[in-house]
């Protein structure tokens, strides 16, 4: 056999034994820069640079990590936000920005939610680079 179909075999053969591998990996960490073109719904009501004032909604420069409804300390939270036992981790930020209010009943993020869990991963990730 010619040394060119000894290394095709040999690629297929990785790729078949790394497929089913690949397939059991854990969902892929979201794609930052995405999520910066898909963070255009949230900018209407929030900031993100370090010290921007706060718009409709409280600026979101460092909130990655934080207790719910402590991030902007001029902002005026609703009472739900400021109570509820959530800290904004990968988990808690995709179930708010899928549905807000099923996360934190009674919040004033008046916004529907993103029905894509891909955009939501990529929306978690660009919120991780800001005030860093
Ligand atoms: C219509 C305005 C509006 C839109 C659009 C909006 N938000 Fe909000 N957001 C708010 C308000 C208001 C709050 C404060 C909620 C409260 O106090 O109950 C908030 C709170 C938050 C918080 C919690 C901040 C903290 O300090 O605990 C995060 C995180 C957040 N929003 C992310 C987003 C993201 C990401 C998007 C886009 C996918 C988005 N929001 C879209 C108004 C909005």
């Amino acid at each position: 056999m010619s040394r060119p179909v000894l290394m095709a075999i040999t690629v297929l053969a990785a790729s078949a034994l790394s497929f089913p591998l690949l397939a059991a990996a854990p969902a892929p960490a979201g794609d930052a820069q995405a999520g910066q073109r898909a963070f255009a719904i949230c900018a209407s009501c929030h900031s993100r640079a370090v010290g921007e004032p706060a718009r409709l909604g409280p600026n979101l420069a460092g909130v990655f990590g934080k207790k719910a409804g402590t991030n902007d300390a001029k902002f005026a939270y609703s009472s739900a936000l400021k109570t509820a036992a959530v800290s904004w981790n990968d988990r808690n930020l995709d179930a708010w920005l899928a549905r807000p209010n099923a996360l934190v009943p009674g919040t004033k993020m008046a916004f529907a939610g993103v029905a894509d869990p891909k955009t939501r991963s990529n929306i978690v990730a660009y919120l991780k680079t800001l005030g860093r």
